[in-house]
């Protein structure tokens, strides 16, 4: 309390080897997706991971707004991130920041890469995620979020894209960085992964790694991703089997 405004750096890891909640460095965060979280959108899908809540929400094939964004061969993937004003500790500015801007970007151009997007000419597929708590790897949690919301959507796609941020700190690769560990840390490296062809279609770092540890990186991402991939197909038939009942009544 009487320490506001000093930046005390915290030990990032034991000499047990162990992260400031206890996990080990190939360890993700806990992850809770629920898959058709809301009534209005064609599909959505809710999202927990480790202190982070992210919603994402589907509308589409629909018309295209703005018009001029129409293309005549295949349909216009938009997204639009945004954190909300009481996600953070600190008051975020709300609305439109570069930061959002730039994220929105980077996950409608990775699901460019897996929806059959020329199936629906002349049409939009729009992607909302709004981040509710953030905790760090929130561009990967809305990626999750949106992957199992268009799927619940109905849109065909090659896969689902889980994603998760690999990260250094104290000097050791880490898997899933929470916030303490993106501030203070060395390195963030977030990813995400077509687990069919093991095609990266998002790839973003922020800091300094040698190429050994990049490499190491890669591989403990598409493992942690690997991972999350099979959350998100049991949250997907956990929502199948929920609206289809085996015979009786609904
Ligand atoms: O969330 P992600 O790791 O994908 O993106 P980032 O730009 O690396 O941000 C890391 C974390 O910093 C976020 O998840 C938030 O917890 C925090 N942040 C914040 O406190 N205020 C902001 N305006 C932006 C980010």
């Amino acid at each position: 309390m009487g320490n506001v405004g000093a930046t005390e750096v915290p030990v990032l890891l034991s000499p047990e080897g162990l992260r400031i909640d206890g996990r080990r460095l190939d360890e993700l965060r806990p992850i809770r997706i629920e898959a058709g979280a809301l009534h209005q959108a064609d599909g959505s899908a809710f999202v927990e991971w480790g202190a982070n809540k992210v919603m994402a929400a589907v509308y589409g094939p629909r018309e295209v707004h703005p018009r001029h964004l129409q293309q005549n061969n295949k349909a216009v993937i938009q997204c639009k991130y945004n954190m909300a004003a009481f996600s953070v500790d600190e008051r975020k500015r709300p609305g439109l920041d570069r930061r959002s801007q730039e994220i929105s970007k980077v996950i409608a151009e990775a699901f460019e890469s897996v929806v059959f997007a020329e199936e629906f000419p002349r049409t939009s597929i729009d992607i909302y995620i709004e981040v509710l708590q953030a905790n760090a790897g929130t561009r990967c949690a809305g990626l999750v979020a949106a992957s199992v919301a268009l799927a619940d959507a109905g849109i065909p796609m090659v896969d689902l894209l889980p994603a998760v941020a690999v990260g250094k700190i104290a000097g050791k690769i880490a898997l899933d960085l929470k916030k303490e560990e993106d501030n203070f840390g060395e390195a963030d490296l977030p990813m995400a992964l077509v687990p069919q062809s093991g095609r990266l279609v998002l790839l973003q770092m922020e800091g300094h790694m040698t190429p050994d540890e990049l490499a190491a990186s890669l591989d403990l991402g598409v493992r942690g991703c690997r991972e999350i991939y099979e959350k998100m197909k049991a949250a997907l038939r956990e929502r199948y089997a929920a609206t289809v009942p085996s015979g009786g009544t609904p």
